[in-house]
């Protein structure tokens, strides 16, 4: 750290001034508590609601700049790890900060493949859901259900039992969508097949009747695996803060993991796939997309899969899944939703309101038009969001527990509720309310 990299703060109230150090382009929030009007006073806090600017670990995992529209993994660029990696192969970098090499590769292969099965009780557990329950609420609540069935993955700080954990929550998490999907439709179960590759073994889960074998079509195997390494992680998101949030009070790693794909649920983050094709179903024609954007710019309603809290250029993700949506067409056959996207696009790039604030396709944009033309219904997109992204809850919470600054994850308030009330009687309270 060179001598001038500090920042002096004089508090006015006292006039005294603190001199901090600046590192890696931030302040530590505990020294403004040196900033005190007196011993009784508590010192000075940062307020950032939504953590606008806040930088909450050290990470070494995903690299976003998010002016340029740039993503890496573990310092490899998304568009080389999509064009030539398979999806476990880059789980594997995920997690381990290194690509494998062949034998490396083949034993992970070998021991995903073998922890795909699950836990009879779980399909019990699954039957117990209304034919019509959302998917997403299905998953979540079967991944939370799977701590139940391996207590002692509470045993965060041992290291094995720790990759023990993450075996099975990438395994399993294609057999529970899967299953949740089998369900909506009242279809039976169909068991892993451990000859197929991850993602063809997931559409054989999913889509296999009477055949004994299932063939993936391989182009679509191949798109899915894409989708799949393009939603593998992106640093501290909402879904990953969870994760090491609840994680950090040394939680069940399931239980990190379903809370973390519950806020991913949400439409303002993976939710937001199954908006955009609502959205898109919601505009009849190509005439009909100027007044569509009229009404988004008077605030009546958003563009989904338009924005992001990061990317302020196109984001990387959205400009790959856009080559993938043509190579899918080009087999299932053209998807008029595409004709629409596309004149959303056109007009918003060009229209003031989206170039002031910086409004740019994200990645939720293009993949639901993809993930329909596969063939997975709506309610299935955020579930296909979240298999992939499990690989980046559980190596972000590996290394929170594994991180000596972290702790108890415990946010400060401003507290702006009233003081020192005294209760009064209800029948006093009563006689309040009806005057
Ligand atoms: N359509 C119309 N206006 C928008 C949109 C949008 N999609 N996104 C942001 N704005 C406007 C917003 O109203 C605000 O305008 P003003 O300054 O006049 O108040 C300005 O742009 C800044 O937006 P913000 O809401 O302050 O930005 P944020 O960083 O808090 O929110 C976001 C980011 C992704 C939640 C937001 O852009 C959004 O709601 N987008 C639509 C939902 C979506 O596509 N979510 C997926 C995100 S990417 C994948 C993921 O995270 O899972």
């Amino acid at each position: 750290m060179a001598s001038n990299d500090t920042i002096t703060v004089t508090d006015n109230r006292t006039n005294r001034s603190v001199t901090i150090p600046i590192e890696d382009g931030t302040v530590r929030a505990m020294d403004f508590r040196k900033l005190r009007t007196d011993e009784e006073d508590f010192g000075l806090m940062l307020y950032d609601p939504a953590f606008m600017n806040t930088a909450a670990c050290r990470s070494n995992i995903t690299f976003i700049d998010g002016d340029r529209g740039i993503l890496e993994y573990r310092g490899y660029p998304i568009e080389d790890l999509a064009e030539n990696c398979t999806f476990l192969e880059v789980a594997y970098l995920i997690l381990f900060g290194k690509l494998p090499n062949t034998a490396e590769l083949k034993q992970w292969v070998y021991e995903i493949t073998h922890h795909t099965m699950l836990h009879e009780s779980m399909k019990k557990f699954m039957e117990g859901f209304r034919h019509d329950a959302h998917p997403m609420s299905m998953l979540i609540s079967t991944v939370a259900a799977l701590s139940s069935v391996y207590p002692d993955a509470v045993d965060v700080h041992d290291a094995d039992n720790r990759l023990l954990q993450i075996k099975r929550l990438i395994a399993k998490m294609p057999s529970i969508a899967a299953m949740s999907y089998r369900h909506s439709l009242g279809f039976p179960y169909v068991y892993p097949d451990n000859e197929l590759s991850y993602t063809e073994n997931f559409m054989n889960m999913l889509w296999r009747m009477v055949e004994p074998k299932y063939a993936a079509n391989p182009l679509l195997a191949r798109a899915l695996e894409v989708l799949f390494i393009l939603h593998l992680d992106h640093e501290q998101n909402c879904g990953t803060s969870t994760a090491r949030v609840v994680g950090s009070s040394l939680a069940s790693p399931y239980l990190a993991v379903a809370s973390a794909a519950s806020a991913l649920s949400g439409p303002l983050h993976g939710g937001a796939n199954e908006e955009v094709i609502r959205m898109l179903d919601g505009i009849d024609s190509l005439a009909d997309v100027p007044a569509f954007i009229d009404h988004v710019k008077a605030g009546k309603r958003k563009l989904m899969g338009f924005g992001h809290r990061v990317y302020k250029n196109y984001d990387p993700r959205a400009s790959l899944i856009k080559k993938i949506a043509e190579q899918v067409f080009g087999v299932t056959g053209h998807n008029p939703k595409l004709d629409i996207a596309l004149e959303l696009e056109r007009i918003a790039l060009s229209d003031d309101y989206f170039i002031s604030r910086k409004l740019y396709p994200n990645v939720d944009f293009y993949s639901g038009m993809i993930y329909q033309a596969i063939g997975f219904k709506p309610e299935m997109f955020t579930v296909l969001f979240a298999i992939p992204r499990t690989v980046g809850w559980l190596a972000q919470w590996q290394e929170m527990i594994c991180d000596n600054e972290q702790k108890i994850a415990r946010p400060r308030q401003i507290y702006t509720g009233g003081r020192k009330l005294k209760v009064v009687p209800i029948a006093e309270r009563d006689k309040a309310a009806s005057k």
